[in-house]
């Protein structure tokens, strides 16, 4: 008889997976967060970006309504961010019926004190009230494990805020692969440093709190959003001599990459109270609009032929079920089912 392999089969390529739930729209915070280091694992890896509209469900079960069409907005921001359809997969986790059923099965062996302590379940029951205290909202994280071992993806990129679901992922595979045998791999997370890029009113950014730009929002009001932002408190007037290092327009100078000598001249100007925090702002509504412009174009140019938004998901929905089909037979065999 062989004996029985102590590793898990793996895909020839490492494979990383990662979702966003379509919850509305994206902004500068995801732009300058999340999808650069989506785009760049498209170099190294096979990707698979998912739609995430069942977590989503979790939050707006009653809600619905706007759902599919946020799912398809966000792909078109992905897309006109720089997530190429051609090599990474994209797809929407509802037209994957496999992620309900693994889902299903790692229920079966995930303790729910696991999940009762899960630092985020008590925090957003807290935030948003009972009316998450679902049966459904408390497998959020055994739904996410389903996502990724699905694919058996070594690597998962996530914000810091995701790292105890990554964490119980890892709880629940070896778990898994002690009762049923070396079948999944433990996924590690690429932890994505989160952008010090705080909100226009310098809380952190939020679209609950409104203090967001957003990736497809409309010129106008970036530069109305732009020239509303919070400076340095101590300068009131323009005599009165400015810290940059204190004002949030200066941050977000630096996030958009303003080169080295105009940095230079607006913190000299700041300190010396030459130059004005209108026109500070002003020129920071135009280098933001120089990055913004370019991918609204392409979004609405996706956006404009949705039959082709509808041919990538389609794509992905096909390329992503032969991977998992896969994965869940191989599932199924180790426990007998
Ligand atoms: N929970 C993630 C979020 O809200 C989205 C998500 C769903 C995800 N499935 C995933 C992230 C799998 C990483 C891996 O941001
Ligand atoms: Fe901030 Fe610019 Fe005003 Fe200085 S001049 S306080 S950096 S907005």
């Amino acid at each position: 008889m062989p004996a029985t392999p102590k590793e898990p089969k793996l895909p020839p390529r490492e494979r990383v997976f990662s979702g966003m739930r379509p919850t509305g729209r994206l902004h500068l915070g995801h732009l300058l967060g999340a999808l650069p280091n989506w785009v760049r694992l498209q170099d190294e890896y096979d990707c698979y970006y998912c739609v995430a509209d069942l977590h989503a469900l979790t939050t707006r079960f009653d809600s619905v309504e706007d759902m599919k069409q946020d799912g398809v907005e966000m792909v078109a921001d992905w897309i006109a961010a720089g997530i190429d359809p051609g090599r990474s997969i994209i797809f929407r986790q509802s037209e994957v019926k496999e992620h309900s059923e693994l889902a299903l099965l790692l229920g079966m062996i995930v303790p729910v004190a696991w999940l009762t302590r899960v630092p985020s379940y008590k925090e957003q029951i807290g935030e948003l009230g009972q009316r998450i205290a679902t049966f459904g909202f408390l497998g959020y994280p055994v739904l996410q494990t389903a996502d990724i071992i699905l694919y058996k993806a070594g690597r998962v990129p996530v914000g810091e805020d995701q790292l105890s679901h990554l964490e119980l992922a890892r709880e629940i595979v070896r778990r898994f692969n002690g009762l049923y045998g070396p079948v999944f791999p433990q996924p590690r997370a690429i932890l994505t440093e989160t952008p010090r890029l705080m909100g226009l009113d310098g809380r952190k950014m939020s679209k609950s709190y409104g203090n967001t730009i957003d990736i497809a929002e409309d010129p106008e009001m970036v530069r109305k959003k732009a020239m509303s932002m919070f400076t340095d408190p101590a300068r009131q007037r323009l005599k009165d001599k400015g810290h940059p290092d204190r004002c949030n327009v200066f941050s977000y100078h630096k996030f958009f990459e303003a080169p080295a000598a105009e940095l230079d001249e607006i913190d000299k100007g700041c300190r010396a109270a030459s130059i004005g925090c209108t026109q500070c702002k002003t020129r920071l509504a135009d280098r933001i609009l120089a990055v913004l412009d370019p991918i609204r174009e392409r979004r609405q140019a996706l956006l404009a032929e949705p039959g082709r938004l509808a041919a990538i998901l389609e794509d992905g929905r096909r390329r992503a079920q032969a991977a998992a089909a896969e994965v869940l037979t191989e599932a199924c065999a180790a426990i007998g089912i």
